[in-house]
């Protein structure tokens, strides 16, 4: 095993785990194109050496999905949907100045 510090200075961790069996899950409400929207994003802004954009399986949250959480600053958006999309953005760009 080798140990490293991450690179990214915000890691996000978009939920795409789907189910069949009628429990919630994020996978089977989130928007397909959420993950790709804020990869081109963060490509446009020059953040790409420091933001990551990854998708998870469940983060164990499933009724307040669609969900997305930023480490490591222990950041989760719940409800999420491409309309919040700029709200993100915003918020990754305080992560980046803070
Ligand atoms: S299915 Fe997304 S948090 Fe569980």
């Amino acid at each position: 095993m080798n140990k490293k510090v991450s690179r990214y200075k915000a890691h996000l961790f978009i939920c795409n785990k789907t189910r069949d069996d009628g429990r919630k899950s994020c996978g089977n409400h989130a928007d397909p194109e959420l993950k790709s929207i804020l990869k081109d994003a963060v490509q446009e802004k020059g953040w790409k050496p420091l933001v990551r954009v990854s998708e998870s399986s469940c983060l164990g949250v499933c009724d307040a999905g669609p969900n997305i959480m930023i480490y490591p600053q222990k950041i989760w958006l719940s409800d999420v949907s491409t309309a919040d999309v700029p709200e993100i953005i915003q918020t990754l760009e305080e992560i980046l100045n803070g």
